[in-house]
């Protein structure tokens, strides 16, 4: 059985992915930094007859945290198919590049770029023991400098130098971390969900969970001629899904 490692799967888009991939068949590890969080989410599943999932304790700015997963993860399998950097934070208010604080940028850069390395790094000799490996790490078209750059996209408006910059740099992260294991069967991308409706944004967002974590699940089980190194936005292009970095 295939298995997968979804992080910030106690609610909202992750725990949408981690059902999704346990309906498929995968063992989902459910981490959650509050494991309170993620045993009633792995309740939730179970309830659903969804067998094949498990809580895991782990919070990605804590080092400390992210090397226990590690070990227990690593007690129950030698080889992981599947990582999704899912867990993240918009960085609270003000977002204007003039008034955030570097307190901002220090907490939300925690979790958002430092967080998807350290658990990337920590899972790597797991994922390199897969025949399919694949990592995507859910992004955001918000951290696209060339839409950003654009008046006539969407979002053009919605300018926040903490949470944009964050995934900016994140999917930066991803264009090396493809490159370097280009020669490898490794499949690593980044993929925006969508403006979608959880916690995250009050719940203004338009989209639903079902169709944020359809977008993430595809990009989490593509085959050996699958894309690796790009950044998908179906939202802002329902063609192709490529959007620019
Ligand atoms: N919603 C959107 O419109 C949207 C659009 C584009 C991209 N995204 C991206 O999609 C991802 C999920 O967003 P969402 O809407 O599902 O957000 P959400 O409702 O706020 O849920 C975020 C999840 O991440 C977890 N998390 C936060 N910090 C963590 C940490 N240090 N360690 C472990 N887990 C942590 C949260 O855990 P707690 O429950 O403990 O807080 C929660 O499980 C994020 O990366 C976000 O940037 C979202």
């Amino acid at each position: 059985m295939k298995s997968a490692l979804v992080t910030g799967a106690n609610k909202s888009i992750g725990f949408e992915v981690a059902r999704q991939l346990a309906q498929k068949g995968i063992y989902v590890y459910l981490g959650s930094r509050n494991l309170e969080n993620g045993i009633a989410a792995m309740n939730k599943l179970l309830a659903e007859g969804l067998s094949n999932v498990e809580a895991i304790q782990l919070d990605i700015t804590d080092d400390g945290s992210v090397k226990n997963a590690r070990t227990e993860i690593g007690r129950k399998t030698k080889t992981l198919d599947i990582l999704i950097n899912n867990a993240g934070i918009y960085g609270g208010y003000p977002q204007a590049a003039l008034d955030s604080t570097i307190e901002q940028f220090k907490t939300a850069y925690d979790a958002n770029v430092y967080g998807v390395v350290r658990v990337t790094q920590a899972f790597i000799d797991l994922l390199k023991k897969s025949s399919q490996p694949r990592i995507v790490n859910v992004s955001s078209s918000q951290g696209s400098i060339t839409l950003h750059s654009d008046p006539s996209y969407k979002y053009y408006d919605y300018k926040g130098a903490v949470y944009l910059s964050s995934k900016s740099a994140m999917n930066m992260y991803t264009v090396v971390l493809a490159y370097e294991l280009r020669d490898s069967n490794f499949k690593i991308n980044a993929v925006c969900p969508g403006y979608t409706k959880t916690d995250f944004n009050g719940h203004r967002g338009p989209g639903s969970v079902e169709v944020a974590g359809k977008r993430i699940v595809k990009y989490a089980l593509i085959d050996k001629d699958g894309p690796t190194g790009k950044f998908f936005s179906e939202e802002n292009n329902p063609e192709t899904g490529e959007v620019p970095w």
